[in-house]
């Protein structure tokens, strides 16, 4: 009695979740999603999210849709909860006509015929034709694991290999063509051929995990490089999603963030770092019908796309198509990785930190857009200007809801007003050579200065920044100075930073007066911090979830100097890490010491860090940059 899916996808999408949820349990607005005291166990503090297609108990772990919360918590059967919904949707249960019926089980069969094929291509992976296939997928560095879980294969060498493996199972060699896994032979009626010979075989899986069709790879170089299966009754290209399945298990369950990648190989090496929401399109720009899938199963999905041309254009493309299908709770982010890798590369080389700092500098929609419309645009000439701001307007009215479109509409012609204003006076440079006791400066007051698009990443670096001069508070003796001179962001990073500053100037003053080092330890400085109502703030910072591990107490001096400087340095930006390098380059000359020496060593290290484009956060960064806030 199995219900169309289409039927259930529009079910679905007429039975708002937070509503149907709302009449049991009280829900309060928690950003994008809602959130509650859990139904299903007994719980004090909400711990239950209701998201746009699911809902799920972090405490409990009981998750699942609103057909699922309807039979949980009416104790119904899932045609009775079906139909339950479908009357106050206002949709019609569809009765079963016999084509319909015909017409499922012929799916079923070819879903049915794409499995065992699946099985037999393992198997061949596995027999001695397949072992160039399965050294060249374990010199891509896949796992065995891996390798199972995506159930990769080997396609045999054509020649009707295939139909021969499935003909004991009874398959037809018609049912093998409208699978997808052959094609009319020319000239020769009634006769096939191979679709994929000589390739290792991915199977690709709809979203709730049924083989649909195969993309087939060749070993090594060679043209097409990926072959993916032809539409079918059960295979539509633009509607599919590779890894879908698995992601959408992984969001589920709270474990991930959805991740768009571009090709199989990043999908696969994204699982194995433990990136398990991760999808891609095959082969084709990201379609409307691909984002509404993703939607479905999170209302914030990262787009990430390699750094170069290609990439960017693409970029442009998508978020171009996009517009009109935003809204307040769905939205899209852009992750950019380093120019030339995709997620693959990015994580074989660097391993699964540097992924996870590509996306905690992710971009929203609203910040990335306007980059990608600035690009290459002649900006010299009042034309030039006029026809941009024309086009940041049109495109923020290409957005369906009015109080959005007006939101970006500000947002992009504000960023374009402040580009057009004249540059800042600069900031005033860092003259190395701070001593122990000097004099206490405040930091200077200059208008906040990040964008906004680096904020998280910016608030994350100045988090990470305070920990370290918070568990090693001598750090201020050497970096009194530098620090008192960067404007961290507003509220608890500048409110410790002066706080810090105006303990450690205290301090060394009283040292000094009794003639000893300053001698300055944790114990004292948390006495300050919290005599100073600044409990919060401290504890807001030694909180953060992957922290670096300098900020440990047991770090060693040397290492804890390092990990400081190097997130002075991004913090710090590189216009002024230009003038520092300078002014610790002419001090070098003029003193030739070693304490010269280090800081010109530190700051161009710092600054080739930045200009690689690396976020300082790489190595540090277990999960969720993006849950930092003040
Ligand atoms: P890429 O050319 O970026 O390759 O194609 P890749 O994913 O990095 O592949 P590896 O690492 O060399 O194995 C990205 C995606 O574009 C589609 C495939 O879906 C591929 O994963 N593609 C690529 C094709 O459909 N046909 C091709 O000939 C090449
Ligand atoms: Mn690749």
């Amino acid at each position: 009695m199995a219900l169309p899916p289409n039927f259930l996808d529009e079910l679905r999408a007429r039975t708002p979740l937070a509503p149907l949820i709302g009449r049991r349990v009280r829900l309060a607005r928690n950003g994008r999603q809602w959130k509650g005291c859990c139904p299903f166990h007994n719980e004090k503090t909400p711990s239950f999210y209701v998201y746009d297609d699911h809902y799920h108990c972090f405490g409990c772990g009981q998750h699942g849709d609103a057909i699922g919360f309807t039979m949980q918590t009416e104790g119904l059967a899932f045609r009775e909860a079906v139909e339950r919904l479908a009357g106050e949707a206002g949709l019609e249960v569809p009765r079963e006509s016999p084509r319909q019926v015909a017409k499922e089980a012929r799916a079923r069969d070819l879903h049915d015929v794409l499995q065992v094929a699946c099985e037999a291509m393992q198997r061949r992976l596995r027999a001695p034709e397949g072992r160039a296939a399965l050294d060249y997928l374990r010199g891509r560095g896949l796992t065995e694991e891996t390798i199972a879980r995506f159930g990769l294969g080997w396609s045999g060498a054509g020649r009707g290999a295939l139909a021969a493996d499935l003909k004991p199972l009874g398959i037809e060699p018609r049912q093998l063509a409208e699978a997808g896994l052959t094609k009319p032979a020319e000239g020769r009626e009634g006769a096939y051929n191979d679709f994929f010979y000589n390739r290792v075989m991915f199977p690709i899986r709809d979203r709730r995990g049924r083989i649909v069709s195969f993309g087939g790879r060749i070993l090594g170089e060679g043209q097409p490089k990926y072959l993916n299966g032809p539409e079918t009754d059960v295979f539509s290209k633009r509607r599919t999603l590779y890894g879908l399945d698995m992601a959408r298990e992984a969001v589920f369950r709270g474990k991930a963030r959805l991740v768009v990648a571009e090709g199989y190989m990043d999908v696969i090496a994204l699982h194995q770092a433990g990136f398990e929401g991760a999808v891609a399109p095959l082969g084709t720009a990201l379609t409307a019908e691909q984002m509404e899938e993703v939607w479905r199963i999170t209302p914030e999905p990262v787009l990430c796309l390699d750094g170069d041309a290609a990439g960017r254009r693409a970029a442009a493309r998508t978020s171009e198509m996009v517009l009109p299908l935003i809204g307040t709770e769905r939205t899209l982010h852009f992750a950019t990785l380093p120019q030339g890798q995709d997620p693959d590369d990015l994580i074989a080389k660097k391993g699964a930190p540097a992924f996870e700092a590509v996306l905690a500098s992710a971009k929203p929609l609203s910040v990335a857009i306007y980059d990608l419309m600035a690009e290459g645009r002649p900006l010299g000439t009042p034309e030039g200007r006029a026809a941009f701001r024309n086009d940041l307007a049109a495109a923020a009215g290409r957005i369906p809801d009015k109080s959005l479109a007006s939101e970006y509409r500000s947002a992009l012609l504000n960023r374009f007003f402040e580009s057009s204003r004249p540059p800042r006076p600069p900031r005033p440079p860092f003259t190395p050579g701070a001593r122990k006791g000097a004099p206490f400066r405040p930091p200077p007051r200059l208008p906040p200065r990040a964008a906004p698009e680096a904020g998280n990443t910016r608030l994350q670096q100045a988090r990470c920044l305070l920990a370290i001069t918070l568990a090693h508070p001598w750090l201020l003796n050497e970096v009194e100075e530098a620090f008192a001179l960067l404007e961290l962001p507003h509220g608890p990073p500048s409110a410790l930073q002066a706080a810090l500053l105006a303990w450690h100037a205290g301090r060394a003053l009283t040292d000094v007066s009794e003639g000893a080092a300053a001698s300055l330890d944790s114990a004292d400085l948390v006495d300050h911090l919290n005599a100073t109502g600044l409990e919060e703030a401290r504890a807001w910072v030694m909180g953060a979830p992957g922290l670096p591990r300098e900020a440990s107490p047991d770090a060693q001096p040397a290492e804890t100097l390092d990990g400081w400087w190097h997130f002075f340095g991004f913090l710090r930006g590189e216009g002024a890490l230009v003038e520092d390098l300078d002014a610790a380059g002419r001090d070098l000359v003029a003193a030739n010491d070693a304490a010269a020496q280090s800081r010109v060593i530190r700051l161009s290290q710092a600054l080739s860090a930045l200009r690689r484009g690396e976020t300082g956060l790489e190595a540090e960064l277990e999960s969720g940059a993006e849950s930092a806030s003040p």
